[in-house]
């Protein structure tokens, strides 16, 4: 005879709740629409869901012509930068259950990039200013072995190395959105994750490419660029080195 214990329902053991939220899209297509527009669309998440998974969810199940990029899906890549409930962050790092699930979840391409489709935003005026900093170890020697570094030299543009290029600091600078000349805090990042290597020898032309009316004078401390970033890099405070090097005419 079998006993109670058997014959107990089976529990699920750790069953996640679903649940439903509401995005609202702002849609653009070229071929067809003459301004951008919001549309909404429920669906039904878990909270080990991210913005990125809602994304997939729609396109995969209910309007397949929704368009984003992504790639790596971890936080890697940068591909998927996005206004989410106005601010700035990466889909694929953004669970839902952190927002506000009892309100409609916003969601719209980054600010002052041309609009191309949806939420995907041309992207070649951000990897313009980023080449044109010369984003690379620049040398003279060959030298036979690695170059030696202390690791004071090293920490001194460790921040720097983190950069992803998701472009979610230089789309959240308010100078960016007003003036699409300026080389945006992303370009600055990057000269300084070079300007301040010790085993490089062009930090003076990228002090001076920099030095221009479009370069580092153009930021205003707004901080928007620090609190964008999904790496976590002070990028107002590398932006200050990169000035004070300028004045000081040494990183
Ligand atoms: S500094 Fe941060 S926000 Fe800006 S592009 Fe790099 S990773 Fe993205
Ligand atoms: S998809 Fe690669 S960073 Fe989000």
């Amino acid at each position: 005879m079998a006993t109670a214990e058997a014959e107990a329902p089976a529990q699920e053991v750790g069953a996640v709740q679903a649940f439903t939220v509401t995005l609202i899209v702002r849609r653009f297509d070229p071929e067809k629409d003459a301004e951008p527009y919001w549309e909404d669309f429920d669906v039904e998440m878990y909270s080990t869901d991210r913005v990125l998974d809602a994304l997939h969810k729609i396109k995969w199940d209910q309007d397949g012509t929704l368009s984003f990029r992504r790639s790596c899906a971890h936080g890697i890549c940068g591909s998927d930068a996005m206004r989410i409930n106005g601010r700035n962050r990466l889909a694929c790092k953004t669970l839902i259950k952190d927002l506000d699930v009892t309100k409609p979840i916003y969601v719209e391409a980054i600010k002052g990039l041309p609009l191309e489709k949806d939420l995907i935003v041309d992207m070649e005026p951000f990897f313009e200013s980023y080449r044109a900093v010369q984003p690379f170890l620049i040398a003279s020697d060959k030298p036979e072995k690695e170059r030696i570094q202390t690791i004071e030299d090293r920490a001194r543009f460790d921040d720097t190395t983190k950069c992803i290029l998701c472009a979610a600091c230089t789309s959240s600078c308010p100078v960016f959105w007003t003036d699409g000349q300026y080389f945006g805090p992303a370009a600055i990042v990057n000269a300084h994750r070079f300007i301040f290597d010790s085993r490089d020898e062009a930090a003076q032309v990228r002090l001076d490419i920099l030095n221009d009316k479009e370069g580092v004078w153009r930021c205003r401390t707004t901080f928007n660029c620090s609190e964008a970033c999904p790496r976590g890099i002070e990028v107002t405070k590398a932006i200050a080195e990169v000035k004070q090097a300028i004045l000081t005419g040494r990183p």
